[in-house]
């Protein structure tokens, strides 16, 4: 099968020098991109700017932006995939207009206008002719399930794996992760703290389960 795997976060520029990111590692969607690979599949993985090496196999695209990780998504949702699997910590909002020129301490930076990125998971188009699963990824500070239900309804998706970051030992830049999944028909699993390289295959083996029923 033909894996695709966001990982990483995006960088939004204010200036030259500055922008707007997150916290991601990239760890979790590295490790879905070696776990991918491990099971004998195609993978494709399309990275934010992280400190950690591709595994080894993996057909890299490099993007900084949510909008050069938008087009990239779009290139190979076209060449053809099998299973999308949307784990990048996109940014949701990007500054409205870049400077060309850094902006100097003296002149001050009271504000910074916003506005939102575009929702790669929500809004790219699909093709008609071959079914593609669909895995979102959400970190949730509260009402973890019912938000977790509603991104997988307004995303599209076969597959939501929601985790709690309240908890300081799982999550961003962790090497272990604790997820709940929720699935399309209704049903939820609990994956219990374990190594992202762990979850990683499981969440592979449950992927390839479904899409192999479909
Ligand atoms: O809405 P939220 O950011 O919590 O949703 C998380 C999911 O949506 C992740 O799978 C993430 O990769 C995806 N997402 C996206 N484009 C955005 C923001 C989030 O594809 N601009």
């Amino acid at each position: 099968m033909k894996f695709l795997v966001t990982a990483g976060p995006t960088r939004e520029a204010i200036d030259p020098v500055r922008f707007l990111s997150n916290r991601s590692s990239g760890k979790m969607g590295y490790a879905l991109a070696a776990a991918a690979l491990e099971a004998g599949h195609e993978v494709a993985l399309i990275s934010g700017p992280v400190c950690i090496a591709p595994p080894p196999g993996a057909d890299l695209t490099r993007v900084t932006t949510a909008d050069e990780m938008a087009h990239a998504v779009q290139t190979r949702i076209n060449t053809g995939c099998d299973v999308f699997i949307m784990c990048a910590a996109v940014a949701d909002f990007k500054p409205r207009e870049v400077r060309a020129a850094k902006i100097k301490k003296s002149e001050g930076l009271a504000r910074i206008d916003l506005v939102p990125t575009r929702d790669i998971l929500a809004t790219v188009a699909l093709p008609r002719d071959r079914r593609v699963l669909i895995v979102g990824f959400a970190a949730e500070s509260e009402s973890l399930a019912e938000n977790a239900r509603a991104k997988l309804r307004a995303k599209r998706c076969d597959l939501l794996c929601a985790n709690d970051i309240t908890r300081m030992d799982t999550g961003f830049d962790a090497d272990h992760n604790e997820l709940t999944l929720f699935f399309r028909d209704g049903s939820q699993r609990h994956l219990p703290r374990a190594t992202k390289a762990e979850l990683a295959r499981l969440i592979v083996e449950i992927c390839i389960a479904i899409a192999e029923k479909r």
